[in-house]
């Protein structure tokens, strides 16, 4: 599906957004695992969701669905055909740690772009704990793991990676002894959260580097309240920030400092953003964002805050190139192995923007401030490349088609109609 998108009017108003997409899946495989039942509200309604959802239901979880509402009753066997993660890497890397600690064999695959992404990173821990794994050459899906007796190691993580951090401590429920993940530079910290509210024996030490540890133990089936995504959210910041005149109140996101490194990088080029009504649900902080159009400078991201905002790339090379100055992102070779070589991808649809860009190895140099030009952008199938362009189709001089459109409901279904109602 080709979608087009026209230069746009101020946005006013307020939007919620869908349930955040890493929680959804944390929730959905520890209820899976926990003893009696877990309530999940709010769950993402995004493919990569339902892809957990088949999984497990495929490994005899039994879901009951009411919208956005769940009831998960946990218990895993052995699944009878293959699973399909379909373009989830959150999915394969999160449930083979939990995998590799059941009595039973599983082979789990993926669509094209997910049979592409490295999955050594989550073969060589499980490898130590004592799971046997196979895979296509390089670590390629599809991964069979064979599960059994694991026991707990001292992993560092060579990578920083909130999927990898997950799998070894998932694997470590279901292992002998203490799991050790020690990592270097900081990430998204959802699991030990959730671990800590369903009763996990979960400790986390933070000094230079981040300490979580792990013991076998059962979870028990809680109730969840998932908050709004704060990565879907990040559209629709650099939306209102970059069109001329707009307001924006944006409702019960996510606010998790693991998550909102881009408010701060925001802040440094000069926007205003302001987190109002603040409160805890499920150990998680929500807020509610109020966002004004704000003229913006350049500003050099690097170091250990990239991996604090990796998701929020795509949308502020977009939104570097409505700032005075050079945007420098550097450090963050990890976008070429996401859903798409997002370094690649940015680099290809900002020059046919007519974007002043620089592709390097490890991110990108833009030169700003330029008035984008309507381009075909080509999506390479990945949902945030996709609406990341959505947004600067709103702010060039002549419409822009997204290719294979579709692909934003990974995340965001509705995201297109949600951008139309508001930028007209
Ligand atoms: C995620 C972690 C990040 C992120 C992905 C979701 C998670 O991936 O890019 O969208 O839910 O743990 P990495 O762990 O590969 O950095």
């Amino acid at each position: 599906m080709n979608l087009s998108l026209s230069p746009a009017l101020p946005i006013r108003g307020h939007i919620s957004v869908p349930g955040d997409k890493s929680i959804s899946h944390r929730a959905l495989m520890l209820g899976a695992i926990a003893r009696g039942e877990t309530g999940i509200h709010n769950l993402a309604p995004g493919e990569d969701v339902r892809s957990t959802m088949r999984c497990l239901r495929q490994l005899g979880v039994l879901i009951q669905e009411n919208g956005n509402e769940l009831r998960v009753q946990g218990g895993l066997k052995k699944s009878a055909t293959m699973l399909d993660a379909g373009n989830s890497g959150t999915t394969m890397r999160l449930l083979s740690g939990i995998l590799a600690a059941q009595p039973f064999s599983t082979t789990i695959t993926g669509d094209a772009s997910l049979q592409r992404r490295p999955m050594r990173r989550i073969i060589e821990p499980l490898t130590q704990m004592g799971a046997t794994m196979s895979s296509r050459e390089n670590g390629y899906a599809p991964l069979t793991i064979h599960g059994g007796k694991l026991h707990g190691i001292h992993y560092r993580l060579p990578v920083a990676s909130a999927q990898v951090k997950s799998c070894v401590l998932f694997a470590g429920l279901g292992a002998e002894g203490e799991t050790v993940v020690t990592e270097k530079f900081p990430t998204r910290d959802h699991s030990e959260k959730l671990l800590h509210l369903m009763g996990a024996e979960v400790s986390v030490i933070s000094d230079q580097c981040s300490v979580i540890s792990v013991r076998a133990g059962e979870l028990h089936g809680s109730e969840i309240e998932v908050p709004g995504d704060f990565s879907s959210a990040a559209f629709f910041i650099a939306a209102a920030l970059l069109l001329p005149d707009s307001e924006l109140l944006i409702e019960n996101a996510g606010v998790n400092p693991t998550r909102t490194v881009f408010l701060e990088v925001l802040r440094e080029m000069g926007a205003v953003v302001e987190i109002v009504n603040l409160r805890n649900e499920s150990h998680e902080p929500i807020a509610d964002l109020r966002v004004r159009h704000h003229a913006l400078q350049g500003v050099k991201v690097f170091g250990n805050r990239i991996p604090l905002l990796i998701d929020e790339i795509p949308i502020l090379a977009v939104a570097a190139t409505q700032a005075e100055g050079e945007t420098h992102i550097r450090d963050a070779a990890e976008l070429r192995v996401k859903e798409s070589d997002r370094i690649a991808a940015l680099a290809h649809n900002l020059r046919a923007m007519g974007a002043a860009v620089e592709e390097l190895p490890d991110g990108l140099v833009i030169t700003g401030p330029t008035r984008l030009r309507g381009a075909e952008i080509d999506s390479f199938g990945d949902h945030r490349i996709a609406m990341a362009f959505a947004i600067a189709g709103l702010l060039a001089n002549s419409p822009t088609t997204i290719g294979a459109a579709e692909c934003a409901d990974i995340s965001f279904p509705g995201f297109f109609e949600k951008v139309n109602r508001l930028a007209r």
